[in-house]
């Protein structure tokens, strides 16, 4: 028998323990041994819970127990799940985590400790929540040169801006409905400024191009500055904005990395991706383009990838499964700056004056538009060369077009 324990009854946590018992006979027909949850780490009460029996509030009885073999971390945060995390991995248990802060801030350390004490730290549902893609990633494409990752990594804020499309509601409204569907994060600052994605396109960019890349490396806009009438400019141009995670891969070895707001045009399938869904494409020397698909946030689709992750741990028992990558570094980064790309720039500039600074631009119109206002798509430039020309013009929106 292989056991279990979780930390955190959350809305991952408890959406595992609920996939863990209902399939239960199933899974441990795949893993060849039956998989037990033995214990449910959570300081609150849960006397109601089918659980109830399964609480503790004291970390070592789980961390000194060694019939637990396999520890699913899914606090979320990076100061009390560190801890637990490492003092598993270095009571010889392996690790299976939900938790991209911890991955992205402190994954390369944690990958060390657990090749160290050879046991497994495994974290597919750290991005795209039920979507598979750290496996494919780091097994089915792992024959490819990968040059570029970009996707639509968080599903807050994909739901938000989907709603604010398709239903024209307010920004506050939608993320209202997001929380209530229990897709944002405990405080939803990390998704709609951009930091929840920008851990995943960290997790993501470290194991393709084999270094760890640190959030601090990556510039990251959020979607708070979008507004409906970029909304409407955006969809008179037959494109829908997007905020998107990407990282490329240079010719010397340096990774762009960077997440903000992109309008996305129409036949992009990018475009087609609505509501709580995620999608990341990723392009290979020998695969061409590949694009991942699927619910990106909520309770059964994340557990669905950590109960996945538990089943690979308990047939990896007394071995290792092998998901890693370097150390990371100044040397590591190239700046966003240097990436071409053409631009939405909605500003406080008549049309004259704006088609002097910009002749070779598309001009978008949108009903109501105010005296003044000019939007318009740019031709491929570099930020620095826009921002020159932009000196002095009062800049309203400013996103890359994809
Ligand atoms: N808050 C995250 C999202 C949850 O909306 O995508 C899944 O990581």
């Amino acid at each position: 028998m292989v056991n279990v324990a979780i930390l955190g009854f959350g809305t991952v946590g408890s959406g595992v323990a609920e996939v863990l018992t209902k399939n239960n006979a199933h899974i441990g027909e795949k893993v060849h041994n039956a998989v037990n949850l033995k214990y449910i780490l959570d300081v609150r009460e849960f006397p109601d819970s089918p659980f109830a029996d399964k609480f503790v509030k004291d970390f070592s009885v789980i961390e000194n127990d060694p019939e637990v073999q396999i520890v699913v971390e899914t606090i979320g945060g990076a100061r009390v799940a560190k801890d637990f995390t490492e003092r598993s991995l270095r009571a010889g248990k392996s690790v299976v985590t939900s938790n991209k802060e911890l991955v992205a801030t402190c994954g390369y350390d944690l990958i060390e400790l657990a090749k160290e004490k050879n046991v497994s730290y495994l974290f597919e549902a750290s991005v795209g929540g039920g979507i598979p893609i750290i496996r494919p990633l780091s097994q089915c494409l792992a024959a490819n040169e990968l040059t570029e990752i970009c996707g639509i990594l968080n599903g807050t804020t994909n739901y938000i801006l989907t709603r604010m499309i398709r239903s024209g509601i307010s920004f506050e409204a939608a993320l209202a409905e997001a929380q209530a569907k229990g897709y944002a994060e405990a405080d939803p600052t990390a998704d709609v400024e951009g930091h929840d994605a920008c851990r995943k396109i960290c997790i993501l960019s470290s194991l393709a191009f084999g270094r760890h890349i640190y959030p601090d490396q990556v510039p990251t806009e959020g979607i708070t500055a979008v507004t409906l009438a970029d909304v409407a400019y955006a969809e008179g141009a037959g494109r829908k904005i997007k905020l998107l995670g990407r990282a490329i891969r240079r010719s010397d070895g340096r990774v762009c990395a960077y997440v903000a707001p992109h309008l996305v045009e129409g036949e992009n399938p990018l475009a087609g991706v609505e509501d709580v869904f995620n999608a990341i494409t990723v392009k290979g020397d020998a695969i061409g383009d590949v694009m991942f698909y699927g619910r990106g946030a909520g309770k059964l689709p994340t557990a669905s990838a950590v109960v996945a992750d538990v089943m690979d741990a308990a047939k990896h028992l007394g071995s290792r499964k092998y998901l890693e990558w370097g150390p990371g570094g100044a040397d590591v980064t190239a700046s966003p700056d240097e990436l071409e790309s053409r631009w939405y720039v909605r500003a406080q500039v008549g049309a004259e004056a704006a088609k002097a600074l910009f002749p070779e631009a598309s001009f978008l119109a949108r009903p109501g538009a105010s005296e003044g206002e000019s939007a318009f798509l740019t031709a491929a430039m570099k930020r620095p060369e826009l921002e020159e020309k932009l000196r002095g013009t009062q800049v309203l929106s400013l996103f890359r077009v994809l």
